[in-house]
């Protein structure tokens, strides 16, 4: 994959945003799935536990071929751990390298990772220096506005830039505000002019359509949130009526986990994304307790089934 990557692709650029604990190998084949079209981002993976060569984080990053382009999510602060994980996200495939500098997790923020790079634009640009000048793939940085404000973003996006990040990804909110407060585009659209590489925006995108409206001047949207239980998000027709009707995804979801993590695993974490396929069902907490103690893909199915002749006798 060559840097141009982000310069080269079909704008607007629409992609499932990193989220630990959700945009896992299964999860991204299935929004996949729903759209060819996305891009998507692993989970953010420790930069220190790659490069010294943890299995777990090797068999936890894994994607399937069909997933290109994937992007691997790292965070740290290490030039030198940074340039070794980059490194096997190379062997391992991956299309390009996202550096994490929006992570608020206080564990990351006290190492002075994540988000804390927002604070610390040498550092910040040290890690962008060395992973860009160490790869051929394209490096992004997905960070947020600024930390209490956005009033270093642009000197900050445009040191990264020259550091050589290839794509900037910005979460339209400060460190200090939580995920519920309004999204502020208005710094991404000022910002723009200022850069010669891609700018995607993120913050509360609720559809296609909400993205393409909030798109601007910029280059293209992530989506987060508004894919859980709704990988449907990224489709235009947006997400069928019926329960049955999304059962072959939500079906291909669970078989997709249970292959990359095993059935006890799989099942045991498909149990929250059961939880979120359900809402708007009527009086669907009826099947709570049968969802959250499925322990295998036979008991998915029996308890999807049971749904699908629930919904014929409500509707
Ligand atoms: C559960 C959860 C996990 C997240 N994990 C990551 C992550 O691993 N890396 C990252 O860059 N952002 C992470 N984020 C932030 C999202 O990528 C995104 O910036 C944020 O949710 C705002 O977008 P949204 O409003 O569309 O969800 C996470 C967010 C949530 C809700």
């Amino acid at each position: 994959m060559t840097k141009d990557f982000w310069k080269n692709i079909a704008k607007p650029i629409i992609g499932l945003a990193p989220m630990d604990g959700y945009s896992d190998s299964a999860f991204r084949r299935v929004c996949r799935a729903v759209n060819p079209n996305i891009v998507t981002v692993t989970e953010f993976t420790s930069a220190d536990g790659l490069s010294y060569g943890a299995e777990r984080l090797r068999q936890k990053l894994a994607f399937h071929p069909s997933e290109q382009p994937v992007f691997a999510q790292i965070f740290g602060k290490n030039t030198e751990t940074f340039i070794r994980a980059t490194k096997v996200c190379e062997d391992m495939g991956f299309t390009g390298i996202d550096i994490n500098m929006g992570c608020p997790a206080k564990k990351v923020v006290k190492s002075e990772h994540g988000v804390a790079l927002r604070k610390n634009t040498d550092a910040a640009c040290r890690l962008v220096e060395a992973v860009a000048s160490n790869t051929n793939l394209p490096v992004s940085v997905k960070t947020r506005l600024g930390w209490s404000d956005a009033s270093g973003l642009i000197p900050f996006s445009k040191a990264i830039q020259n550091a050589g990040a290839d794509m900037l990804c910005l979460h339209a909110r400060t460190y200090m505000e939580p995920y519920n407060v309004p999204a502020q585009f208005e710094h991404l659209y000022a910002l723009k002019p200022e850069l010669d590489i891609p700018l995607i925006i993120n913050g509360g995108i609720t559809s296609l359509h909400d993205g393409y409206q909030k798109l601007g001047n910029c280059d293209g949207f992530y989506i987060g949130q508004a894919s859980f239980g709704n990988p449907w998000v990224f489709s235009e027709a947006g997400a069928p009526a019926s329960f049955a009707e999304k059962l072959p995804i939500i079906l291909k979801h669970t078989e997709w986990l249970i292959e990359h993590k095993g059935e006890i695993v799989g099942t045991r974490e498909i149990r929250k994304h059961l939880l979120q396929y359900v809402k708007g069902i009527h009086n669907a907490k009826q099947f709570r307790n049968q969802l959250v103690h499925v322990k295998t893909y036979a008991d998915v199915r029996a308890v999807c089934d049971t749904i699908c002749n629930y919904e014929v006798t409500v509707s």
